[in-house]
């Protein structure tokens, strides 16, 4: 069931909560950003964009609203605890560039749900990408 929030007009309300590895990921109420802090980071930002324009209507991906050196804003969702592997296969036949070893969609924390529909949030790799370092 949707829970409805209150809404107390306070920083602390809007933003919940900050994540970084690659990026700072800021995690506003509706919106997410993630701000670069190497070069892996910054290419993500890139190459999200290029996916996103490729792909937006024909894959499940978080929604992109800008991106801007490397900075990337994107539509908040809820995450999860699993995902399923046939939402990795399926999204692997989409989405022709993701079709490469040690590409990370396995991992549940790049994906999230919108509804009862898994959306994919971090679609940055590639094969360079993932091979810059680990
Ligand atoms: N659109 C989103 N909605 C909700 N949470 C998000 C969203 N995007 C990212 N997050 C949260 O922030 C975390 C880090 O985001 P993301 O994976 O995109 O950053 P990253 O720098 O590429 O991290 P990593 O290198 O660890 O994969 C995610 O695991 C997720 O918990
Ligand atoms: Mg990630």
């Amino acid at each position: 069931m949707n829970e409805e929030l209150n809404q107390p007009s306070c920083l602390g309300a809007v933003i919940s909560c900050f994540r970084y590895s690659t990026r700072f990921v800021i995690l506003f109420k509706n919106i997410v950003v993630k701000i670069p802090l190497n070069k892996k980071g910054f290419l993500q930002g890139y190459n999200e964009q290029k996916i996103w324009n490729k792909y937006q209507n024909k894959a499940p991906l978080a929604n992109l609203n800008w991106m801007f050196l490397g900075i990337v804003c994107q539509k908040r969702y809820t995450t999860i605890k699993e995902v399923p592997q046939s939402e990795v296969h399926k999204i692997k036949k989409l989405i022709p560039e993701f079709d490469f070893e040690n590409c990370d969609f396995w991992n549940y924390e790049n994906w999230g749900k919108d509804g009862q529909k898994y959306i994919l949030l971090d679609y940055g790799n590639s094969p360079y990408v993932a091979s810059l370092y680990k």
